[in-house]
């Protein structure tokens, strides 16, 4: 049987990933797809860039559209990222009836409505196994592995920059920023890394996943986003002592009739399996209601394991090429006129429970006004530690965890607490979640 043709857009990490990946495994890739995978072209801002890929026996080009105009590819790769070109060259692709496979979170996260629905128009598949949790199958697993169950909750390490940097900053007390530079030199961080630490690139992501488990349309701009340019070193190392460990968790979960859709850093019991997901790595928890919990684990960023998931969605492409379009898996696994339109709540609606971090004056009465508060706004205190001051400092931390309580009580309770004469400075407040089957 002839190859099929597939062309390459972008040569970066995960482009040249997904080259050496094809020529390393190409045998046994056919063998699975039931053709052989020959990339045709490929594109490059800078084709005469020296590569860590053989780009031997592919025609570079700089322009994108020859690759997209081209009556031999069959299947577009887009490796570029970002929004555009990158839509653009998408919407073009599908509108010439090419198939399309992408790692593009932020473009799927933002507009995929549109381009699903153009897809849908054209009878094309656009494939994006790739565009969360980088090598880990996760789409896969939940869009056709579950489909049998009613899925309840989500929680995912989905930003493996910020995991690294959370891992480096306890395990060696490294500073934020020395981190942050080692990650990009690593391949994991975006192009623009505060989508990596200000949690945009895990809500990127979050917002697929809560599109494909609960059968809703993309709602990124709805999605609660904050990240962990705030941490400090001393919550790292509280959350630690009181047997905790402060990860950026993504959160999908239904909630009477409508959906919590949050990216924050999130304290969690260090006995559960995923507080233990470190470095680049990442993982996601799956909540069914058949099947229970389910973790799924592995590198979630990187050029050879980016490319595992860009080809084992070629390799599903091709193996449908002559499928009837109706017959395929839907791009957002519940049927195209099937979702449903569920409300996200706005984060004052959630409930959760919560650290907090204060700074009190050493003198008789400065807890009791505290925990009066905490009262008055029905929050009930599940902890205390208060911890020995700073030298030359006059103040000392206290370390409150609370029961779950709604998000707008809290607010209403650490604005009236940082008005108190005998605190000092804001109060710190981390969300912590049990990650109990039940979430409660
Ligand atoms: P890179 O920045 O390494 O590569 C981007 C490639 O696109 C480069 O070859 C670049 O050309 C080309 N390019 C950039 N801008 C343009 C443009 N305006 N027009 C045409 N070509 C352009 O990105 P990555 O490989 O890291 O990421 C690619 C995609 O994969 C992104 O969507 C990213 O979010 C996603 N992803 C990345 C992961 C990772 O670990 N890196 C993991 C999972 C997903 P040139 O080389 O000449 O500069
Ligand atoms: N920048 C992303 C991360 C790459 O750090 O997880 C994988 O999507």
């Amino acid at each position: 049987m002839k190859p099929v043709n597939i062309g390459i857009l972008g040569l970066g990490t995960v482009g040249c990933g997904t080259v050496s990946v094809l020529a390393r495994n190409g045998q046994e890739i056919a063998r699975r797809a039931g053709r052989e995978i020959k990339i045709a072209q490929a594109s490059a801002r800078d084709i005469k860039k020296p590569r860590p890929c053989s780009t031997a026996g592919i025609q570079l080009v700089l322009d994108p559209h020859e690759i997209i105009r081209n009556p031999e590819i069959e299947i577009v790769v887009e490796l570029i990222g970002g929004y555009e070109p990158a839509r653009e060259l998408v919407l073009e692709a599908i509108a010439h009836g090419k198939h399309v496979v992408t790692a593009n979170k932020a473009l799927i996260a933002v507009h995929g409505n549109e381009i699903f629905a153009q897809a849908q128009k054209k009878g094309v598949m656009v494939a994006f196994e790739a565009a969360v949790a980088g090598g880990v199958p996760i789409i896969k697993m939940v869009r056709e592995g579950l489909a049998g169950n009613r899925i309840e909750w989500i929680a995912g390490i989905i930003n493996g920059t910020s995991n690294f940097i959370l891992t480096e900053m306890r395990d060696k007390g490294a500073d934020f920023n020395d981190v942050l530079k080692e990650a990009q030199r690593l391949g994991y961080a975006e192009a623009d890394p505060t989508f990596d630490v200000e949690g945009v690139d895990a809500a990127h992501k979050l917002t697929i996943l809560a599109a494909i488990a609960f059968g809703i349309p993309l709602k990124f701009k709805q999605a609660y986003v904050e990240g962990i340019s705030k941490i400090t070193r001393m919550d790292v190392q509280y959350a630690e002592k009181l047997g905790y460990r402060l990860k950026l968790l993504g959160i999908a979960r239904r909630v009477n009739g409508a959906v919590e859709l949050r990216v924050h850093p999130t304290l969690i019991p260090e006995r559960r399996l995923i507080a233990n997901v470190n470095g680049a790595m990442n993982a996601v928890l799956v909540k069914g209601d058949a099947v229970g919990p389910t973790l799924f684990y592995g590198a979630g960023a990187g050029a050879e394991p980016t490319a595992s998931a860009v080809v084992a969605d070629l390799v599903d492409v091709v193996r449908t090429l002559t499928v009837d379009p109706h017959h395929r898996v839907p791009h957002l696994a519940f049927q195209p006129d099937a979702l449903a339109d569920l409300p996200i709540l706005p984060i004052e609606d959630i409930e959760t429970s919560y650290y907090l971090r204060l700074h009190a004056l050493d003198r008789p009465g400065v807890l009791a006004d505290v925990t009066r508060i905490l009262a008055d706004q029905k929050i009930s205190i599940e902890a205390i530690l208060q911890k020995e001051p700073h030298v030359g400092e006059d103040t000392v931390p206290v370390i409150i965890l609370t029961q779950r309580v709604l998000e707008r009580n809290m607010n209403a309770a650490i604005a009236r607490i940082e008005k108190l004469d005998s605190i000092k400075g804001s109060v710190a407040r981390i969300r912590l979640e049990h990650l109990n089957s039940s979430w409660n």
